[in-house]
């Protein structure tokens, strides 16, 4: 039996709920199917501040460089407010993807049959709609110096952040890009704002050069971020693989979430660059939502997000092709029958809870296999 080592970090609000259903979908698949993986937890984020004052540990940050693949829920919340920048939850997980170097976010909207009616958008605009943003996660304003605050001495201070990319950066993000849209519908849309940002000239340009020496197969077209956020409003399906920067990236997908019912809908795939030797890749897969603070604790924060973040898991880091597929059958006949998450409610539906909905999907996936 092939051993699997994953990692998991459940963090804080409604991280560990959520991460609660992998759990027991993880022992249900080791005991039903053999499935040979063996589990580690770590801390991160807040509840790693207030063990021991960072927001994740080196011994931590050593078990993720040597899991086969991470599983991450979610950080951050009010209490941590007053804590330092360096220590705040989030970094935690910036120093996870920047130190093990996960360029590649994959984060996957697609609207499920059942839940066309749960967008806030016309059922007409959001249904079949299966769209990837890829967005590059290392790189840009995110990590770019200077980043810091200075005193200008006269009662005024100044807050700086610095978007840099390098021309090796915008490649391997684009190759993916190309590389994705292979495998789907053969096109790359690449938004950025090159009519204000000299970061944007040349991610434009080294995109359009990366598709002519090598991808010229795959339909290219570029968009300014703005225009394309309003793109992906008003008629989303136009799109298949969306190529943007840290920063694009994380607000485009928050809106693309709207589109398929909830935020707590989209996974996220966080990847490296594939080892020249063995092909494994370091990986980390976690939800697009945060900690939602608002609702943690209560049981109702829908675990479909994480679920999925795994099936994706299964997919990139396991090649276990078929049981991620059975999974997100799973998640889509769930949903069909009428389950719903709170986020998710609408009238005729059956409200569950977020062990319910978890539970619901493991007897679906036995059900399917
Ligand atoms: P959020 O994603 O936590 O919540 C936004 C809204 O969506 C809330 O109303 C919340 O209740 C709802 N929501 C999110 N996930 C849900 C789910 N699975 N089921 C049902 N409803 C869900 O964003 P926020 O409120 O802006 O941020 C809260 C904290 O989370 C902040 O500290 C932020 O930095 C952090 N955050 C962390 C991550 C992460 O860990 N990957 C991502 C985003 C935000
Ligand atoms: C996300 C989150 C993170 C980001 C935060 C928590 C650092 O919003 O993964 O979308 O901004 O990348
Ligand atoms: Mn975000």
């Amino acid at each position: 039996m092939a051993t699997r080592k994953l990692l998991l970090l459940p963090g804080d609000g409604i991280g560990p709920e959520a991460m609660a259903e992998v759990k027991k979908l993880i022992e249900m698949m080791n005991a039903d199917f053999n499935a040979g993986f063996e589990t580690e937890e770590g801390l991160v984020g807040g509840c790693a501040y207030d063990a021991h004052g960072q927001s994740i540990s080196d011994a931590d940050m050593d078990k993720a460089m040597a899991a086969d693949a991470v599983l991450f829920g979610a950080v951050g919340g009010p209490k941590w407010d007053g804590v330092p920048y360096e220590v705040r939850p989030e970094a935690g997980l910036l120093r996870l993807r920047k130190e093990m170097e996960l360029f590649a976010n994959l984060r996957p909207a697609i609207c499920y049959p059942a839940l066309a009616a749960s967008s806030s958008l016309k059922p007409e605009v959001v249904e079949g709609l299966d769209i990837l943003i890829l967005r590059e996660l290392t790189g840009g304003v995110y990590f770019g110096e200077p980043k810091e605050i200075t005193d200008l001495g006269n009662g005024q201070k100044r807050g700086i952040d610095t978007q840099v990319y390098d021309t090796y950066e915008i490649e391997r993000i684009a190759g993916v890009a190309f590389e994705l849209a292979r495998t789907r519908s053969n096109k790359v849309c690449s938004m950025e704002k090159h009519n204000v940002m000299k970061s944007g000239v040349l991610w434009k340009e080294v995109v359009a050069n990366t598709h002519k020496a090598k991808y010229s197969d795959v339909e290219l077209t570029h968009m300014l971020a703005d225009a394309g956020g309003m793109q992906l409003v008003r008629w989303p399906k136009q799109f298949d693989v969306i190529v943007t920067d840290n920063l694009f990236g994380d607000m485009l997908s928050d809106v693309a979430a709207m589109l398929t019912g909830s935020l707590g809908m989209l996974p996220s795939a966080s990847l490296g660059a594939p080892d020249e030797k063995t092909g494994s890749r370091k990986a980390l897969y976690e939800p697009v939502h945060g900690s939602a603070p608002d609702i943690a604790g209560k049981g109702i924060a829908n675990p479909i997000a994480m679920i999925a973040s795994f099936a994706m898991c299964l997919r990139y880091s396991f090649n276990m092709v078929e049981e991620a597929d059975r999974l997100e059958k799973a998640i889509a006949s769930v949903l069909d029958d009428g389950l719903r998450t709170k986020d998710l409610m609408s009238k005729g539906m059956t409200e569950v809870g977020t062990a319910a909905m978890g539970d619901a999907i493991i007897a679906k996936y036995k059900a399917l296999a």
